[in-house]
């Protein structure tokens, strides 16, 4: 009998079903006797930490406002930050709850106080917790929605009416929308509705697959699901012979409801053995993240992302422009031109327009626009952009920095030199310790009145980079241990599956995947232009990208 992952993640664990279900509760690091309940919140239970800071947005201003573009000098395109968008909803999704605290905006802040009122606010709402949710004596611990597994969890959905609504419900297929340019992009919450009434609750018109519809993120999710559907057209063109051997039925009218599921659960499997070897082989290491060999799965790991990590570097935005560029085959701008990623944010934001003019356009765009440079500063369109086109509930100004510091003081992370220490790591004491940079020692010694105040994401993001990698050695240690938890903790991990499972590997191969076979793990070898290749209209003989499989589609072609 042939064992599918839930969709919610249930049962992955054996011995501990709810291992790893979403939604859960986000893990806190070990701080040992500084911080026996693992929180810096100020009362031990919940009021946010480090109130007696500096304020947020000063802090923002002070070390985030960007004045000049400087390219990522790793060489990335925009794809490793996009990529890693998908990782970050698949593992690590927070809410917010109704309860409001506004960051206050200082007296004649630029651009969000000109008039000089002293009145303005950032909205803010603390994140969803325990506390709405369990009542409210309980310390305040933060949910997170996703499995704790990189399973693609977003596109498939995490419960069976989900599932069902965005599957086609033949032939193991996934539900797509064809764009107005032909292109077969995801569905909106409305077209499903129109073609399966009632297969999904009134959610807001946007994309059925997804909560967060930025451009980046669904073109590799387009990408995903059209990878999905390509291997589930193989599977089912495979001769009779094969799909006995595979466990597939052979003949679709016999029983089209159970064909189905056959073919889309095991097309399911190979989706995310592509995720997962894509994200370990390719996009990790090009960061310089490197987890240690594949040893076998380990069911007394916790599956678990932890909030210093969800909350610190997997907040890739100072990567990325907020506009993202489309462009043709000739590499010219498509007429509408770049489309805005914070879109979907902004008050009445629906079902993306942009899809109806496909997502190879953006996916070329993705591929020729260099990185900014991953560090403290933030394209000022996501910090400080023109109140009246900035993103948010309407009328309500919005600075991405100042949030994400203040996210932190909100979930009660304890300050950065104390995250540095529980990962043992050897202890900051002078700006210096943490810089080379004199400037910014300078800054930050004009925000924080010592070392050990300095808010996690700032400290991470001011952290001189390990030689080879994105991040200093503090973000690194997270990634480090976050990517092995993923891995080890996961009993569905697909090296472990292939190890056990000769159905799988044959089925691989016979839709034209490759696999080393050496004398480690098993591999799947996949590669990111693999996958743009083979799901996309780029990389063709006239294409401005020039991609073949075994180039890197990470870096600026
Ligand atoms: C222009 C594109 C993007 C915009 C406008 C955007 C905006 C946001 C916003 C508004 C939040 C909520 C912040 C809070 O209230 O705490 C957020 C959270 C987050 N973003 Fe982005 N984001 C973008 C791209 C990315 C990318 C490319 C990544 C890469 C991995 C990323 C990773 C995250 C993570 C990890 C969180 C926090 C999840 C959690 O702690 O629960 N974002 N983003």
């Amino acid at each position: 009998m042939v064992e599918n992952r839930s969709l919610d993640g249930a049962g992955n664990n054996i011995a501990n079903p709810t291992w790893g279900v979403g939604p859960s509760l986000y893990t806190r690091l070990d701080y040992g006797s500084a911080y026996p309940a693992g929180n810096a919140y100020a009362d031990g239970i919940g009021a946010p930490a480090r109130q007696s800071g500096a304020n947020v947005r000063v802090i923002s201003n002070v070390l985030s406002k960007q004045t000049e573009v400087v390219p990522e000098p790793l060489g990335f395109n925009d794809m490793a930050a996009w990529w890693l968008f998908h990782v970050h909803l698949d593992i690590a999704l927070g809410g917010q709850g109704e309860d409001s605290v506004p960051i206050a905006v200082p007296l004649g802040d630029d651009p969000f106080d000109l008039a000089g009122t002293g009145t303005e606010e950032i909205a803010f709402r603390r994140s969803l917790s325990t506390v709405e949710l369990g009542g409210s004596t309980e310390t305040r611990e933060i949910f997170t929605f996703p499995t704790a597994y990189l399973d693609a969890d977003p596109i498939y959905q995490r419960d069976l009416a989900g599932n069902l609504a965005v599957r086609s419900g033949s032939g193991g297929l996934m539900e797509l929308q064809q764009a107005a340019n032909g292109e077969d992009v995801l569905p909106s919450v409305a077209y499903i509705q129109s073609i399966k009434p009632g297969s999904l609750p009134d959610l807001p018109p946007f994309v059925a697959t997804t909560f967060a519809p930025f451009p980046g993120g669904v073109a590799i999710q387009t990408m995903l699901v059209r990878e999905h559907n390509r291997i589930a057209r193989a599977l089912d063109a495979l001769q009779p012979g094969r799909k006995t051997v595979v466990d597939l039925p052979v003949d679709p009218k016999a029983d089209p409801e159970a064909y189905d599921e056959a073919l889309f659960q095991l097309a399911r499997k190979i989706l995310e053995a592509e995720l997962q070897a894509i994200t370990y082989d390719e996009v990790l290491p090009a960061i310089g993240v490197n987890i240690p060999p594949y040893e076998g799965y380990d069911p007394d790991l916790f599956p678990a992302t932890s909030l210093e990590f969800a909350g610190g570097p997997l907040r890739l935005e100072t990567m990325l422009n907020r506009f993202a560029p489309r462009l043709d085959a000739d590499g010219a701008s498509i007429p509408s031109g770049p489309v805005d990623s914070t879109a979907v944010l902004q008050p009445g934001g629906t079902y993306p327009e942009y899809l109806q003019e496909g997502m190879d356009p953006i996916l070329r765009g993705m591929l020729v626009t260099p990185a900014r440079q991953y560090d403290l500063l933030l394209d000022e369109g996501l910090r400080s952009a023109d109140p009246e086109q900035f993103f948010g509930v309407a009328g309500d100004l919005n600075d991405l920095m100042a949030t994400h510091i203040n996210r932190g003081r909100d979930r009660g992370l304890p300050a950065y030199d104390k995250i540095r220490s529980a990962l043992g790591l050897s202890p900051v004491t002078r700006f210096a310790d943490i810089t080379n940079d004199t400037q910014l020692q300078v800054d930050l010694a004009s925000v924080y009145s010592s070392v050990s105040d300095i808010d996690p994401i700032v400290g991470m993001l001011a952290e001189d980079r390990v030689a080879g990698s994105l991040f200093g050695p503090t973000a690194l240690a997270l990634y480090e241990a976050q990517f092995t938890t993923v891995r080890d903790a996961d009993r569905f991990w697909y090296q472990h599956a292939m190890e056990h499972s000769p159905r799988l590997r044959n089925a691989m191969r016979w839709v034209g995947l490759e696999i080393d076979d050496g004398s480690g793990p098993w591999v799947l070898a996949r590669t990111l232009a693999g996958l743009i290749l083979d799901t996309t209209s780029l990389g063709g003989p006239s294409d401005v990208v020039h991609l073949d499989e075994d180039s890197s589609a990470l870096y600026v072609q």
